[in-house]
């Protein structure tokens, strides 16, 4: 069935007439097209009868020239004629009173106003859940494009950690990870910038790169990814300068045991939250349960997150195809941090990590 059949069923079941999508994800999800989120409004309209309607800036037209199936509703430079493709669409689509369905997190102010300007009786509705029940479940290409992103990475990072040196800066090795994604053939829009974060900057999961030189005695944390066909990976390992002291050296070694349970607890029929469990459960009796501050792990597709969110007591259930990062850590402030984060599949029977370097501290120098 095609993602469009999936998807009007999906919108009747939820008792949706339409949807509305900007420029993101689930748009090109759905038709394989890409728009830049601009000054200008592109907003698709997928109308549980089946139909499918673009409202665009007449320059974008090409892009639809051969899409029978999508009728364009263009417009040219001068922005007061702008809400007027907005109510052609909702006309011929027959949208005004209608309940739609739109992405919280993406649609703008900028198309909700000529949204309601051109609807004025139709209501806005949250379908994050609809998007997410059709995008959680990735098919065979899916899966392709992301074992590709994984394998891209992994070779990258092994290529960037040929050229370390001590004494190198945080945002000298990221410099190196980024041109290696790169050269590996990441497609250029990287999931997100490497985090490269060494010593007492590795306690900060968030942390950004600096000019801080490695050395030796510290834990070093590598979080990075690559994209292909716009498929993304997200992978951590975590590495030491030389000798480093004792507790380092057990966190890094609690933490790989936490990754280990994450990834044998995950299976279909469970809820997400039994994964951050059987993780958490680890790092709490090592006695660093204060330190892992985060969720283990978060959906990973053509978003960098997306359901399903592995946090405690999450009662969705894990259902093969679904894709996701198991990534426990234990951060301690002044000090430094550990974290080990794979990207799994659900599968028939349990779970596949797509991801296979060395989950082992990694010695440096
Ligand atoms: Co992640």
């Amino acid at each position: 069935m095609s993602r469009i059949s999936k998807l009007r069923k999906a919108l009747q079941k939820a008792g949706l007439d339409a949807l509305a999508l900007n420029p993101s994800p689930s748009l090109t999800y759905l038709t394989g097209l890409h728009f830049h989120l601009m000054e200008r409004p592109v907003v698709a309209l997928f109308t549980a009868a089946g139909q499918v309607g673009l409202v665009l800036p007449e320059l974008e037209l090409p892009k639809v020239a051969n899409r029978a199936e999508i009728e364009p509703f263009p417009y040219g430079e001068d922005p007061s004629a702008w809400g007027n493709a907005f109510r052609r669409a909702a006309e011929a689509l027959k949208l005004d009173g209608a309940r739609i369905g739109v992405e919280p997190t993406r649609l703008r102010v900028l198309e909700l106003r000529f949204l309601e300007g051109a609807m004025p009786r139709a209501k806005f509705v949250s379908a994050a859940e609809v998007l997410a029940s059709l995008r959680e479940i990735k098919d065979e290409n899916e899966l392709a494009a992301m074992r590709e992103a994984v394998r891209i990475a992994q070779e990258a990072l092994r290529a960037a950690m040929r050229s370390f040196h001590e004494g190198m800066t945080e945002r000298e090795l990221a410099a190196e990870v980024v041109l290696q994604l790169l050269r590996h053939g990441s497609e250029p829009e990287l999931p997100f910038q490497p985090i490269v974060s060494a010593g007492e900057n590795a306690a900060n999961p968030h942390a950004v790169p600096t000019d801080r030189p490695i050395r030796r005695g510290d834990l070093l944390i590598v979080d990075w990814g690559a994209t292909y066909r716009g498929y993304f990976s997200d992978l951590t390992r975590t590495f030491a300068v030389g000798e480093v002291d004792e507790e380092l050296e057990c966190i890094v070694a609690v933490v790989g045991e936490a990754n280990a349970a994450g990834r044998s607890a995950a299976r279909p029929g469970i809820p997400a939250g039994e994964v951050d469990k059987a993780a958490r459960e680890v790092i709490a009796k090592a006695g660093y349960g204060e330190f892992f501050t985060h969720r283990t792990g978060h959906g990973l597709g053509l978003d960098v997150h997306e359901p399903p969110f592995i946090y405690g007591g999450n009662g969705e259930i894990l259902r093969p195809g679904m894709t996701f990062t198991v990534e426990p850590g234990i951060y301690l402030p002044g000090k430094g941090g550990a974290r080990i984060e794979d990207d799994v599949v659900i599968t028939e029977t349990g779970a596949e990590s797509l991801s296979d370097l060395p989950r082992e501290i990694w010695r440096l120098g």
